[in-house]
């Protein structure tokens, strides 16, 4: 199979991550027989030192063409004035959101699985982890208040700032049929988080949630407001399967689901349309305080390029591949400074990057 990837490495350890994403793919093509043709781009920081814009029309068009995309990270320190002192659509995570409505990628599925080999790592007790957790987040990404009109005006000398948070019919379905979709492929189990106690958006999407559970009679499907399920992630996270969720409550939850799983930098992520195409990323950001010192955890990164396997090119003999060899090296005792525990052997981002490579 021939296939385009544009790859944006973006900032931070955003190119370190996705060197090592891409070596695990070459080993997949040469194994399996594809060919990925790479073509990369520039997104976030990187963009604006060079173009003074996070995203051009160019690398947006690049990206349109593609047959998926495969993103680092961008952003810096919101102390680093260079890329922060200038209007909130000119910063690096403004080509982040630029390209997920460009490319109308509205389904960002977040897996959180808890290896067992990394429950040392996970912050919770063990009679809470229990038999372990396997979940997939199901988070709207191109409306809410991600999106809504938003101004800041001065009302009689007092500064007043406003976001708004709107969702139609369509744009809740669409993302539902996906989270049930999903469903039926796991423990077909879906719970659908909201704050339809306040939010009238909220309880538009419950409206809509429940008539397409109509059309899925196998899948059960429980409601379950957004505060109660933060504090259920970190009760019993064993109870959920596909979590569906608006964009602001699912960049929050995702975060607090991957810190469960040991380590933000285990849990990987795919953007998805309407069609096969996807932007593939790790769940984590550009983390400029380790940028270039080897000590990334690439596994986020080289996880979602398996998802692009599975989902954008279905090879899923591939993708699971490169999920066991992940799965091998956990278990043969290799860690990044993030998962390490004693007794295990520390590596850096290339050595795990060549250790996951050779076991596919
Ligand atoms: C994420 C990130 C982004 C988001 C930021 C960088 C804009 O936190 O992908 O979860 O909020 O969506
Ligand atoms: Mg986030």
């Amino acid at each position: 199979m021939e296939c385009r990837i544009v790859t944006i490495p973006g900032d931070g350890i955003g190119p370190e991550i996705v060197r090592e994403a891409c070596k695990v793919l070459d080993k997949v093509a040469q194994t399996y027989g594809h060919s990925f043709h790479y073509q990369e781009v520039l997104m976030g920081g990187c963009s604006i030192d060079a173009y003074g814009v996070p995203l051009t029309e160019e690398a947006l068009e690049a990206a349109r063409r593609s047959d998926a995309v495969l993103l680092g990270a961008v952003g810096g320190n919101v102390g680093n004035s260079r890329w922060y002192d200038v209007a909130p659509d000119l910063r690096p995570e403004a080509g982040l959101l630029a390209i997920r409505k460009g490319l109308n990628l509205f389904a960002n599925i977040r897996p959180a699985y808890l290896y067992k080999e990394l429950a040392e790592a996970c912050p919770l007790k063990k009679e809470i982890i229990g038999e372990g957790f396997d979940m997939v987040i199901m988070r709207e990404l191109t409306g809410g208040l991600y999106f809504g009109e938003r101004h800041t005006e001065e009302v009689d000398g007092i500064l007043q700032a406003t976001d708004t948070l709107t969702y139609n019919e369509n744009e809740i379905r669409r993302i539902a049929v996906k989270a049930f979709d999903i469903a039926m492929k796991r423990r077909k189990r879906v719970i659908s988080v909201d704050k339809a106690n306040v939010l009238d958006s909220s309880r538009l999407w419950r409206k809509v949630v429940e008539e397409v559970a109509k059309d899925y009679p196998e899948v059960k499907l429980e409601h379950m407001l957004v505060d109660n399920c933060a504090m259920q992630l970190v009760m019993d996270p064993g109870q959920f399967d596909v979590v569906l969720t608006e964009n602001m409550f699912g960049d929050i939850l995702s975060d607090e689901a991957s810190m469960i799983t040991g380590s933000i930098g285990m849990l990987s992520s795919a953007s998805l349309n309407e069609s096969k195409f996807g932007m593939y990323e790790p769940s984590h950001g550009s983390a400029p305080d380790i940028a270039g010192k080897g000590l990334a955890n690439p596994i986020a990164t080289i996880l979602s390029a398996a998802m692009m396997l599975r989902y954008s090119f279905d090879l899923d003999k591939e993708a699971d591949a490169v999920e066991s060899a992940v799965q091998k090296v956990l278990t043969e005792g290799y860690r990044t400074p993030d998962i390490m525990s004693e007794g295990c052997e520390k590596v850096d981002t290339a050595r795990m990057g060549d250790l996951i490579a050779e076991r596919i």
